[in-house]
């Protein structure tokens, strides 16, 4: 009897099973379209939705036809295009009135109080906002007639990762105006993110979260914090910064090469000292550990010029003489405050000086100084073209921590950026005794002419290395 009804009894239960089943699915996928429909707001332009709701491909195609199915995408663009227009035209009155009021400002000052406090509201109240409004309503993109029945998604896939409509607006790729396309061929440009974004999602979004085209915090801490953990670039880009309030013209470049800058240069808010002279190696309290002593000018101007006792301190002079005359840009990859690229400035040689704001504020002395700091990290192949540097120098930096792949990466992007006849400059590298063959390999294995090569003991068990390479023309 339970045998023959077996097969029977099987099926409802599992047609039972499948309808509670299916009972579920529809609630959950309900409920996250309507989080997703809360998510979306109601300023996503109409692709933003869509993505929103249908970031699957194959859905999109399934879905497209119902989404806009009675919706005259035509007279819509055509009324927004009206209201842009009218916008402008308001905008420019507005800001013409503003003008007029700045011209008679003296009449202003003296007679009404009111008439000022009335300009200050047309630019506060009413220009900014309408302008911000302005470019809001002139970036929305709406769907092209023929891109819709011909939507090929090409889609960031990190995109899905992230909520915060500011960080999917940036990964979105943006389409070249008019359908054109580069002289590669494409007809998107991609904003960047670093991968490791996704790692840092909490952070992310908490540093990402601000008003578009306002002054944001001073957290520029935070943002260093995410670069080097590999969330680099970042995607923040649509923001006023703030700058110190009592901002100084910098001193003239004869004067500002050896001097501590002005103290009201710098926004001190995120570090430990509040002035340069804080800074000193003296203060115990100086907040940070790297180029200890780098914000003491006597002990700075010594620095490449003057004989040393250890031999792995080679001059300035002894590295231009190799190559005489034929130095004139390079790239001093470390943490300083830019002496050395000052020293090469008096040398007429032009220096960039990589600089990450490790507890003291190393990128605004370099520029105070009137040198070149490039703010990157590690992680980033550097911003120059194969073969077009005369010199490489590396100090402070990179030592026996860094692991042998990374230091890798990052040495054969130095020798690509390199010319043929270029030096590399490795000062004062350091590691303990018995890591040094293996560094010394990591350096020799570009088979670079060898001017210079000096080991020295640093303490009982650590090493310096220091050496002047070539790299020879590659037939190549
Ligand atoms: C769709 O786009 C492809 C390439 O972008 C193009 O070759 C094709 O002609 C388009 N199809 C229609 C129907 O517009
Ligand atoms: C720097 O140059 C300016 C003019 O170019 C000169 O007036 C000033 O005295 C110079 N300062 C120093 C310290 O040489
Ligand atoms: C450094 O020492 C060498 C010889 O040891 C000497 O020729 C050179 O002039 C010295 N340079 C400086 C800047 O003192
Ligand atoms: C640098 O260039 C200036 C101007 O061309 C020249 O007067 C000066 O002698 C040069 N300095 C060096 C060290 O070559």
């Amino acid at each position: 009897m339970k045998r023959s009804c077996l097969p029977k009894c099987r099926l409802s239960r599992i047609l039972g099973w499948l309808q509670i089943a299916l009972g579920g699915l529809v609630i959950i996928v309900s409920i996250t379209s309507l989080l997703r429909f809360y998510y979306a707001g109601f300023f996503l332009h109409n692709e933003d939705i869509c993505r929103q709701f249908y970031p699957l491909k194959k859905d999109f195609y399934v879905a497209d036809k119902d989404a806009y199915e009675g919706f005259d995408i035509v007279a819509l663009s055509d009324r927004v295009g009206e209201v842009l227009d009218k916008m402008e035209s308001l905008q420019q009155k507005l800001e013409l009135v503003v003008q007029q009021m700045e011209k008679s400002k003296e009449v202003l000052d003296k007679t009404t109080i009111t008439k000022l406090e009335h300009k200050k509201y047309l630019e506060e109240e009413v220009i900014r906002p309408l302008y911000n409004a302005h470019i809001a309503l002139r970036q929305i993109r709406l769907p092209k007639l023929e891109g819709l029945r011909n939507q090929t998604m090409k889609e960031d896939p990190l995109i899905n990762d992230f909520i915060t409509e500011e960080i999917r607006k940036y990964i979105t790729p943006k389409e070249n105006r008019v359908g054109k396309k580069n002289i590669y061929r494409t007809e998107k440009i991609f904003n960047t993110i670093g991968h490791s974004c996704v790692l840092y999602k909490k952070e992310l979004e908490q540093y990402m979260d601000y008003d578009i085209g306002s002054y944001c915090d001073d957290d520029w801490n935070l943002a260093q914090k995410l670069m080097l953990n590999g969330c680099d670039p970042l995607p923040r880009r649509r923001y006023l910064t703030r700058a110190s309030k009592v901002y100084q013209k910098p001193y003239p470049i004869n004067e500002s090469l050896w001097k501590l800058p002005d103290d009201r240069n710098v926004r001190w808010g995120n570090y430990q000292c509040r002035n340069f002279q804080c800074l000193s190696s003296k203060n115990p309290k100086r907040g940070y550990t790297k180029c200890t002593g780098c914000f003491e000018m006597e002990k700075e101007k010594l620095k490449w010029v003057t004989n040393s006792s250890l031999p792995v301190d080679f001059l300035i002079s002894d590295a231009l003489t190799i190559k005489r005359g034929e130095i004139r840009i390079g790239l001093d990859f470390g943490v300083g405050t830019g002496t050395f690229a000052a020293r090469m400035r008096e040398r007429n040689v032009t220096i960039i000086s990589t600089a990450l704001n490790l507890g003291a504020p190393f990128n605004e002395m370099i520029a105070l100084r009137g040198l070149i700091p490039l703010y990157v990290t590690l992680n980033q192949r550097l911003p120059f073209f194969d073969n077009t540097m005369d010199l490489i120098h590396t100090a402070g930096f990179l030592d026996g921590w860094i692991d042998l792949l990374l230091l890798d990466f990052i040495l054969f992007d130095w020798d690509r950026i390199l010319r043929p006849g270029g030096l590399l400059w490795i000062d004062r590298f350091f590691c303990k005794r018995q890591d040094l063959d293996d560094f010394m390999y990591m350096f020799l294995q570009f088979r670079y002419k060898k001017h210079k090569w000096a080991i020295s003991l640093k303490s009982k068990d650590e090493v310096y290395l220091s050496a002047l390479l070539e790299k020879p023309p590659r037939a190549i």
